[in-house]
């Protein structure tokens, strides 16, 4: 089985080498390995947590796909998508609200920090402090545990929101006495490369010492390491990489060989500025390719747009079935497929006046089956299936859900229906768009008139 790692970007600022260094490059590599399924997101909304300066979040959004794009992220691999189009995020949000403890909320690093700043301020301890920031942690569980995510890699800084997506995931399952979320796990990236920035401390949009990425182009990026602080060591006099942060950031993109040659050079007194020049043309030479990925990217926006729409369209088509499971859970399920409905008598009883499912095997020997109305007209025909218990237990989910869970992907002609992200069936093809629009509404209905009879 695969093991599905997610991972959120917020959308405040522009990617830099440090992101690169530790967070881009490291998870597209992990995202190519077979045996991950790899999420990643924007996390726009977070970021409306952090900014309220508009221009600054869409530019950002733009400029975060771009770069993970150009840095070789596969969106037909992984699922790519923005949070902010992914409705069921903020409806899952909403339901975890409900059962997370606010005493846990309380101690949450971020909002304890701003409580203790305020104290220490002698101002009132809510000063400034937005419900939003109060509620970023329920906002990242629901993001975590809409998707069953099994793995969250993180910095450390982030361990704690993981442990309490796990607390609200687990008092979720608890009250509602079924293991609706995956549990998720932190990754914690231990050896993962931070970067030093131009003034030696850790590379961060924070510390405004950051190298930018792409954003200005090789000359930007060639001024920003010409400006990396050194010491006054002069040309002929030896100096210790282990203390020099030019040495430190041309390891992270240099192999052992040419590091020990680097260092070597260093150390045979080689000047800072042509070190730097080096250190430029290293790094430029695995930066330029993507960067003319990265600038056709940004010259071009509705293919990102595309991108991300498709990317929105994978993680809908597991969030939607879910929450619809959810919505049923708590109590919110449509008057027709409802408790009430079901208790009610009912109409059709008789033998052959409902829909019905009608399982076969293919010519090749594999199990299949149709959905058929009331009347006999065939709705939906299954993917073919090895196992026949498979066959069988997709009719039961279809069953479950009802309408609200179907995620129907719709062609000219006919229609796909998905489940947690798989293709499970699709409708006959129909002559044209007003027939396929009654098979659309007719399949809905069947659909809730099966789950009525569950
Ligand atoms: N809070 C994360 C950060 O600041 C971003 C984020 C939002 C995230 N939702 C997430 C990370 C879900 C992992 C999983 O870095």
């Amino acid at each position: 089985m695969q093991t599905r790692v997610l991972t959120g970007i917020t959308t405040t600022g522009t990617p830099h080498l440090g992101n690169y260094v530790g967070a881009i490059r490291p998870a597209i590599k992990a995202s190519r390995r077979a045996d991950v399924d790899a999420f990643f997101f924007m996390a726009d909304y977070h970021a409306l947590i952090k900014s309220d300066d508009a221009a600054r979040i869409e530019r950002s959004r733009l400029e975060i796909a771009a770069s993970w794009l150009a840095a070789g992220l596969d969106p037909q691999r992984v699922t790519f998508y923005r949070q902010s189009d992914i409705p069921e995020i903020p409806e899952l949000t909403w339901f975890l609200t409900c059962v997370a403890a606010k005493g846990m909320l309380n101690r949450a690093h971020a909002y304890k920090a701003a409580v203790d700043k305020n104290a220490e301020n002698g101002v009132d301890a809510d000063v400034g402090i937005t419900a939003g920031l109060y509620m970023y942690p329920v906002l990242m569980a629901a993001d975590i545990l809409a998707f069953d995510a099994h793995k969250v890699p993180v910095g450390r800084d982030q361990v704690q929101h993981i442990e309490m997506a796990r607390d609200i995931g687990q008092r979720f399952n608890h009250i509602h006495g079924r293991e609706f979320f995956v549990l998720p796990e932190a990754l914690i990236e231990e050896q993962v490369a931070t970067l030093p920035g131009l003034d030696g401390r850790k590379m961060s949009k924070s510390y405004d010492n950051t190298i930018p990425l792409f954003a200005g182009g090789a000359k930007q990026l060639r001024e920003a390491i010409m400006r990396i602080v050194t010491d006054s060591r002069r040309l002929g006099e030896p100096k210790d990489p282990d203390s020099s942060s030019l040495f430190t950031i041309f390891r992270a993109f240099a192999s052992v060989a040419e590091t020990a040659e680097f260092r070597q050079a260093l150390l045979d007194g080689l000047g800072w500025g042509d070190a730097k020049q080096v250190l430029y043309e290293r790094i430029e030479a695995d930066v330029a390719p993507m960067r003319e990925h990265y600038e056709a990217f940004m010259a071009d926006p509705a293919a990102i747009e595309t991108i991300l729409q498709q990317g929105a369209q994978k993680a809908r088509a597991i969030a939607t079935p879910k929450i619809a499971a959810l919505r049923d859970v708590l109590g919110l399920r449509s008057a027709v497929t409802g408790a009430i409905a079901a208790a009610q008598p009912k109409v059709a009883t008789k033998q052959g006046k409902l829909p019905r499912f009608a399982s076969f095997r293919d010519a090749d020997g594999s199990f299949r089956f149709r959905l058929f109305s009331a009347e006999g007209e065939e709705l939906l025909l299954s993917m073919p299936f090895a196992d026949p218990k498979a066959a069988g237990a997709l009719q039961k989910r279809l069953k479950a859900l009802g309408a609200a869970g179907a995620v129907l992907q719709i062609q000219p002609q006919g229609m796909t229906l998905y489940l947690d992200g798989e293709r499970v069936a699709s409708t006959p093809d129909y002559r044209d768009e007003p027939s396929r629009d009654a098979a659309l509404t007719q399949l809905r209905a069947v659909l809730d008139q099966l789950a009525a009879q569950e």
